[in-house]
């Protein structure tokens, strides 16, 4: 421990950040709410970091745009006709207004509604009505284009940063990018999409759901002997299947996806039909080598593009999350996935958002998803499990105030990723420049299930 330590006060000496990360497995509850510490991050951490701005079926064809919102700032997302997928600020350079609004389709570049000024694809300006009623140097050519802003593509989604002097993507989210990668995150498809307004910091939504250790008390119908935790002493393989396929039916309806049905069909035809070795340990993994396969072969034979999950799986590389700083990560479970973004509101409050991804077969066509209307937290319609993830957290903003509570104690083994997280945020608010925190970055960008507090240098 003493090198965490020591690497804080380090980074505190950068440029001092109020409420900083001081003892590794403490959390100040100013974090969570105090208006100067939101202005830091609004200020140092949100411009700086690269924000997954759409899914790329969004803009599926030429001249396809959405329009991306992060506090203060709208980012126009277009597809060119080239193929590729770049970004401006969306403000008119005349007297500001915001070009676009919501998504569409500019057939032939995009018309202020204002008073016309024009702008192509490209983001260049085209036309000024009455442009000589201007002084001259108020169109000088190239100034008067809409403001590009860092654009690239990976694993199905376009992401921007605000920041001209940006490290590139890829380098940002490693290694989560390379993991993901091998599990074609980029193949992935939208089942359903759907949002929530949350009364809660935008931190605090996110810790809910990147450790186990609140599963048995939030989500009690998923600890099922035999499956959940570990497997003590002799274990019957028939009952463990059978465990395991409750499972699966449990994840499946508790968010309505994730394990998507068509791969419980596969795993419950798989149980009727599979031989199984005598020894128990090794029927356990026929059955898990055997339901990758089954799964692979089903979406494979359907037309889906899909890794070989017992290539992936013997490699290791079959994780359960793969966590996206600040504010994307992804839950794969075998072809298909649960993904969440997290924007602020406002100090204490959070715009969440969760996709249902699957695989369809390459020649379906698609619709473009459409940007859902947030609700309540306690919205009826939310599937089971984020309801019991919901119910918790409004309950613990408020709770965070309490005058006698001063920091959260994180468990040291099990909410590890917490803690590093939040020194990462804190080497941005000390101004750090990006490849300082690459140590940083490479430490959360990672399955945080389960993790350890890093040792990172700042
Ligand atoms: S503000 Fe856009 S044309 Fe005037
Ligand atoms: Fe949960």
């Amino acid at each position: 421990m003493r090198g965490l330590y020591r690497s804080v006060y380090s980074l505190v000496v950068a440029e001092p950040v109020p409420f900083a990360i001081e003892t590794p497995d403490r959390v100040r509850k100013e974090r969570y709410y105090d208006p100067d510490f939101y202005a830091l991050e609004v200020e140092r951490l949100w411009p700086r970091v690269w924000q997954m701005a759409c899914r790329l079926e969004e803009i599926p064809q030429p001249n396809d745009f959405v329009e991306y919102e992060i506090l203060d700032q709208s980012v126009i997302v277009l597809r060119t006709a080239a193929g590729d997928v770049r970004a401006f600020e969306n403000a008119c350079r005349h007297r500001g207004v915001r070009v676009v609004e919501g998504r569409g389709t500019c057939e032939s570049g995009f018309v202020c509604p204002f008073h016309g000024w024009c702008y192509g694809a490209d983001g260049g300006n085209t036309h000024v009505p009455r442009a000589k009623a201007f002084s001259e140097h108020n169109l000088h050519p190239g100034e008067i284009d809409l403001v590009p802003v860092r654009c690239e593509t990976w694993g199905g989604c376009a992401w921007i940063n605000l920041d001209t002097d940006a490290l590139p993507l890829r380098q940002c989210l490693e290694p989560s990018a390379s993991v993901l990668d091998g599990w074609r995150v980029e193949s992935l498809r939208t089942d359903w999409w759907y949002s929530c307004r949350l009364p809660v910091n935008w931190k605090l939504a996110q810790e809910a759901f990147v450790e186990q250790y609140h599963v048995v008390e939030t989500h009690p119908q998923l600890v099922i002997p035999g499956r959940y935790g570990s497997r003590k002493g002799e274990v019957d393989p028939r009952a463990y299947i059978a465990a395991d396929l409750r499972y699966l039916h449990t994840m499946s309806d508790g968010m309505a996806g994730m394990v998507h049905a068509n791969d419980v069909a596969v795993a419950e035809r798989l149980r009727a039909e599979i031989e199984l070795p005598d020894d128990p340990d090794a029927a356990i993994a026929t059955w898990h080598r055997e339901l990758n396969d089954a799964v692979t072969a089903w979406h494979r034979e359907r037309g889906d593009d899909i890794p070989d999950l017992s290539a992936l799986a013997a490699q290791q590389l079959d994780e359960p999350m793969g966590y996206c700083f600040p504010h994307w990560f992804v839950l794969p479970m075998y072809s298909s996935a649960s993904s969440y973004r997290f924007r602020p509101l406002g100090p204490e409050e959070t715009l969440m958002e969760i996709w249902s991804l699957t695989r369809f077969p390459a020649d379906e066509a698609r619709e473009r998803p459409v940007p859902p209307e947030p609700w309540e937290c306690d919205d009826a319609r939310w599937p089971p499990i984020p309801a019991q993830d919901f119910s918790n957290l409004p309950r613990q903003q408020r709770g965070l105030h309490a005058r006698g509570f001063e920091y959260m104690r994180l468990s040291e083994r099990m909410e590890g990723h917490i803690s590093n997280f939040h020194r990462t945020i804190d080497g941005y608010l000390a101004g750090l420049p990006t490849e300082r925190l690459l140590p940083a970055l490479r430490e959360v960008n990672v399955n945080p299930l389960e993790r350890a507090i890093a040792d990172f240098e700042l």
